[in-house]
């Protein structure tokens, strides 16, 4: 009864005759209509929704192996709040159909996020709800507030982050692990091995607490020269460049579906800095299997830089990485033209995943006296938010 023609057939037939992708090439997401193989030696690997892309392998499956060992010894923690359970959020937030969040998301993109901790809670929360998609804890997951005390783990702020998170459906981003600041100095007294064992058992506490909740972890930051080279820290000056795969392997591990960010500063024009941030990602996850998923550029810049994202964003884009993203802007004095800018710049390199506003309003910024956040004191919208809006 079921006849089929040849032309048919040969519809059928037709996108396996298509060329194959070029090692790191695109290969498949959203609206892609090119090849969806890869040439001999590569895999097509799933990085979301809209961009898959050929990394080196032959397996049928991309999810990473890791032969790192658990943690050791029986840490205490501690927390005020409920122990936060579930999945990641959406991003969807409870914003309206006009928020910078809801319209960001429009284009394809993940989030438009900025950032929370118990302390701006109360005061800011209405803002974030209302407004974005997105929360990094500003201060209470970094390895002082959660492990001030070797093997004793505070998640009392942590866990009101990622409450707050879930109970609004937004995503979160986890910051930070290794790091020269905001880690105890006893970190940096420790033998290499001690050391190690001590970050593993971070990395373990904080990723299996929040398994599942956390969309992103920015496992390094801050640890690139200014001219491209890998900066000495407590960390590298005991491990050297090992406290990197230390990191990731062991992260991977941990959430095995968390993405996994190198983050710096700097990184806001295609300059030296930027180039050494690849070389070293391109390094890490030059064996074969990929240790790190995304590359962060926090954004912290002045008015004019704004220009220079889209190019910035490329070249860290063309790094053998899944995603990017903006994870901690700020511009000193808020220029409408350089917000614009910068969203603009996401929205053009279709790695770019989302950006992160390091703060709410004006007077809890870090950059203290310099007002670069897209609220006013009272929470009122500022130029820049509006611009961005219109320009979305
Ligand atoms: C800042 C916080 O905003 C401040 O409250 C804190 O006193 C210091 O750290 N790069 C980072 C962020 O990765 O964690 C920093 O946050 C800003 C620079």
């Amino acid at each position: 009864m079921k006849t089929i023609s040849i032309s048919a057939a040969l519809l059928v037939a037709a996108p396996f005759a298509l060329a194959q992708s070029p090692a790191w090439g695109q290969c498949g997401g959203e609206g892609w209509t090119g090849p969806t193989t890869c040439v001999s030696g590569y895999v097509c690997t799933y990085s979301n929704y809209w961009y898959s892309q050929c990394i080196p392998g032959t397996a049928t499956s991309t999810q990473p192996t890791s032969t790192m060992t658990t943690s050791t010894g029986n840490p205490t923690s501690t927390s005020t709040g409920t122990v936060p359970t579930g999945s990641v959020g959406a991003g969807i937030g409870q914003n309206s159909q006009t928020s910078i969040n809801a319209k960001f998301r429009s284009h394809g993109k993940l989030y438009y996020g900025s950032i929370i901790d118990p302390g701006t809670m109360s005061a800011s929360g209405n803002t974030v709800k209302a407004n974005f998609g997105a929360v990094t804890p500003e201060n209470s997951m970094k390895f002082d507030a959660i492990e001030g005390t070797r093997g004793s783990y505070n998640f009392g702020g942590s866990d009101q982050v990622v409450n707050f998170a879930k109970q609004n459906n937004l995503i979160v981003r986890g910051h930070t692990f290794v790091w020269d600041q905001q880690t105890p100095s006893w970190v940096g007294s420790l033998s290499a091995s001690d050391m190690t064992t001590v970050l593993k058992n971070h990395i373990n506490a904080v990723m299996s607490r929040y398994k599942g909740q956390i969309y992103a972890y920015d496992v390094v930051n801050e640890h690139i020269n200014e001219d491209g080279s890998v900066k000495s820290t407590l960390w590298t000056r005991k491990l050297g460049n090992d406290v990197f795969r230390i990191a990731f392997e062991t992260a991977r591990a941990a959430d095995p579906n968390a993405k996994l960010y190198i983050n710096d500063y700097n990184l806001d024009s295609n300059n030296a800095k930027v180039a050494g941030i690849v070389r070293l990602v391109n390094q890490l996850n030059g064996n074969g299997t990929r240790l790190v998923d995304g590359i962060g550029s926090q954004g912290h810049i002045s008015g004019g830089q704004g220009s220079s994202a889209q190019s910035a964003l490329t070249a860290l884009a063309a790094a053998n990485v899944g995603e990017v993203a903006v994870t901690e802007l700020d511009i000193a004095s808020a220029p409408s033209n350089d917000y614009v800018a910068v969203a603009k710049a996401c929205l053009a390199v279709s790695k770019c995943v989302g950006i992160t506003v390091w703060g709410v309003r004006d007077q809890d910024s870090w950059r203290t006296g310099t007002n670069p956040l897209l609220f006013d004191n009272s929470f009122k919208p500022k130029a820049a938010y509006n611009a961005t809006l219109a320009a979305l």
